[in-house]
C-alpha cells in the first residue's frame, strides 16, 4: 500500500438527509473511472442513501434500490459506468470475482455496501467512508488518497 492511499482524511457532520445528499455530490464530482468508494457503517447508519445520492449526482434518474438481495446493481450514468454492490450476504470474498469487481473498476466505478466483508480484495487507493448514527444525524469519516483534499475542497466552496 502507498503512503499517499490514506493521505486525506475528513470528519463531516451530516445533521439531516439534505446534508448526506450533497456529500454525495461532492464525491461524485471527484470520481474517476478506476475508483472504489467503500461504504462502511451498522444497519441503517446511511451508505444507501449516500450511494444514491452519488448516483443520482450522476445524472441516474431511474430509482436505486438496495442490492441487498441482487448484491450488485449496474448504472450507465453521464460520467461512467457505476456499480452499486452490497457484499452483506456473500459468503465468500472470492464471490466478488463474479459479482465483477475487477471490470466495475476497469470500466468505471464501484460503490461497495458492507466492505468489511471482502476488505483485502478491494483496492488500498479507495475512498473509505465510514458512517455512524449521532443522535438525528449522521458523521462520516472519509480517508482515501490525497487528491481527495482538493477534490472535496473545490466543491465545498461553492456550496
Ligand atoms: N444525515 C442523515 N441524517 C439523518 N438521517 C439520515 C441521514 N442520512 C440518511 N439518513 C436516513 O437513515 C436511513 C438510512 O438508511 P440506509 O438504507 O441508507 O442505510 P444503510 O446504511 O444502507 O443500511 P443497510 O445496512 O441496511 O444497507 C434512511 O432512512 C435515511 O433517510
Ligand atoms: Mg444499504
Amino acid at each position: 500500500m502507498s503512503k499517499d492511499s490514506q493521505a486525506f482524511e475528513r470528519r463531516i457532520v451530516l445533521a439531516d438527509p439534505a446534508a448526506t445528499q450533497s456529500l454525495g455530490a461532492r464525491i461524485a464530482a471527484g470520481l474517476h473511472v478506476g475508483d472504489a468508494v467503500a461504504l462502511e457503517g451498522d444497519l441503517g447508519a446511511g451508505k444507501t442513501t449516500l450511494a444514491r445520492a452519488i448516483l443520482q449526482a450522476l445524472g441516474v434518474t431511474e430509482d436505486v434500490p438496495s442490492p441487498t438481495f441482487t448484491l450488485v446493481q449496474h448504472y450507465e450514468t453521464s460520467k461512467m459506468p457505476v456499480r452499486h454492490y452490497d457484499l452483506y450476504r456473500i459468503e465468500n470474498p472470492a464471490e466478488l470475482e463474479e459479482l465483477g469487481l475487477e471490470e466495475a473498476l476497469d470500466e468505471g466505478v464501484a460503490l461497495i455496501e458492507w466492505p468489511e466483508r471482502a476488505l483485502a480484495w478491494l483496492p488500498p487507493n479507495r475512498l473509505h467512508i465510514s458512517m455512524t448514527i449521532m443522535g438525528k444525524g449522521r458523521e462520516a469519516r472519509l480517508r482515501g488518497p490525497s487528491r481527495w483534499s482538493a477534490a472535496m475542497a473545490e466543491a465545498s466552496r461553492g456550496s
